[in-house]
């Protein structure tokens, strides 16, 4: 067994007392765990489905690089919200919410597989603003205006899918409108809000992963940044698993920048320029290093030297190499459930 499939686990912050503090990893073992209904969840909290990660990043796919858009890097250095960070889990569910899931799941990895699986699995409730800190945050910023003009603010949009928020536009321009018709722009705004989530914008993806009641309490959220009523949404609990909470990470956040596939953080540092596969994050990198880099970012000596300098004297790069944003908003747990998740649920092509 080759030396890369023991690592030792364990989070560097010292923020979090764990049992396991050196939990190792038999990274081996790790596609042989068992995926019973856990991803179909309790029957009574609803079926928390989860699915892999696939195909190039968004970047990729636009044909952009990090250095030409704001996208991704908008979330500001903000940390998570106390109350994620403490207690994300504001309803019941699994002991301890996400932070005890997560815990559970780092205690038993090595001596009870199948308890790990349960507790990596197991539901409890999260908000729609751990859902925006997850998905949209790194785009549209802590408080939604985004970056415009790429990253337009989403604040208006909102703001327009109630009869109240039409009226105040149409008053800001000197207008006024029938209520009716406020109705149906308010109603028109609103579809436009789900459509642009299922199918992406012109540079925004699509967030099919999204289920239709974390959409109703992402828009509950929504409403809130905008400061409209949110009605029956504002403060909205959906059922999540640890497993789910990484999905959310990779697909909403890491992929922007990560291709699902591809060569990983040992050619990484040989190839200028390569930004490493999301498989190859479990692989190649022991979490805490993940965690870290997540926290930091590049580091700053990385990006004054450019490419080529860290593959030990190998090519070097003309172009500058570039960077990851720091994303201190999210917490060490969050970090850990999205690697793995990705152990779990190997990405495809
Ligand atoms: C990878 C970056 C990115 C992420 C992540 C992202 N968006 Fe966007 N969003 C954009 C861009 C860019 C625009 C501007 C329009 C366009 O190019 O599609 C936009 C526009 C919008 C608009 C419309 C603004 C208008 O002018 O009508 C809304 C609403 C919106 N986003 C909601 C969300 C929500 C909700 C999420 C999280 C589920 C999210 N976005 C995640 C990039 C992103
Ligand atoms: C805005 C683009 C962007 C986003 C979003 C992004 N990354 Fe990165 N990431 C990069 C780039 C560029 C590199 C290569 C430069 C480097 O290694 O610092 C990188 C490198 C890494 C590395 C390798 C670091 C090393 O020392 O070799 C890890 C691990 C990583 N990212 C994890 C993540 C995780 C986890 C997420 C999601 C929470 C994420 N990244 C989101 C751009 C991004």
């Amino acid at each position: 067994m080759s030396e890369q499939s023991h690592r030792a686990i364990g989070f560097g912050r010292g923020v979090l007392v764990l049992g396991a503090m050196a939990v190792v990893v038999g990274l081996a073992a790790l596609p042989g765990l068992p995926h019973p209904e856990a991803s179909a969840a309790d029957p009574d909290t609803g079926a928390v489905v989860v699915t892999p990660v696939q195909g190039p990043s968004w970047l990729h796919h636009l044909g952009l690089q990090v250095a030409d858009t704001r996208m991704g890097e908008m979330g500001g250095t903000g940390l998570a919200p106390v109350t994620s960070r403490r207690e994300p889990t504001l309803g019941g569910g699994a002991e301890g919410g996400f932070r005890g899931a997560m815990h559970r799941f780092l205690n038993y990895f090595n001596s009870d597989r199948a308890k790990a699986n349960r507790a990596f699995n197991a539901t409890f409730e999260l908000t729609g603003a751990d859902l925006y800190r997850l998905n949209c945050r790194s785009c549209h910023g802590p408080d939604g205006r985004g970056a415009p003009p790429e990253i337009s603010s989403l604040l208006d949009p909102v703001r327009a899918t109630t009869v109240a928020g039409i009226q105040q536009q149409m008053a800001a321009k000197g207008r006024t409108i029938p209520d009716a018709l406020a109705k149906q722009l308010a109603a028109q705004a609103e579809r436009d809000i789900r459509d642009r989530l299922r199918n992406g914008g012109k540079k925004m993806p699509p967030f099919r992963h999204l289920r239709g009641d974390e959409i109703e309490a992402l828009l509950g959220y929504l409403g809130h940044l905008a400061g409209v009523p949110g009605g029956d949404r504002a403060g909205m609990l959906v059922p999540q698993s640890a497993a789910r909470v990484g999905e959310h990470v990779v697909k909403g956040t890491c992929h922007i920048c990560h291709d699902a596939t591809g060569p990983g953080g040992r050619q990484a540092g040989m190839m200028s320029g390569l930004i490493p596969s999301l498989q190859s994050f479990p692989h190649d990198y022991s979490l805490n290093a993940v965690i870290h880099q997540v926290e930091s970012g590049s580091s700053r000596m990385m990006g004054m030297m450019g490419g080529g300098m860290m593959g030990g004297g190998g090519m070097m790069g003309s172009g500058s190499r570039e960077t990851m944003p720091a994303l201190p908003y999210f917490t060490e747990e969050e970090v850990a459930a999205a690697y793995f998740y990705l152990s779990e649920f190997p990405p495809e092509p």
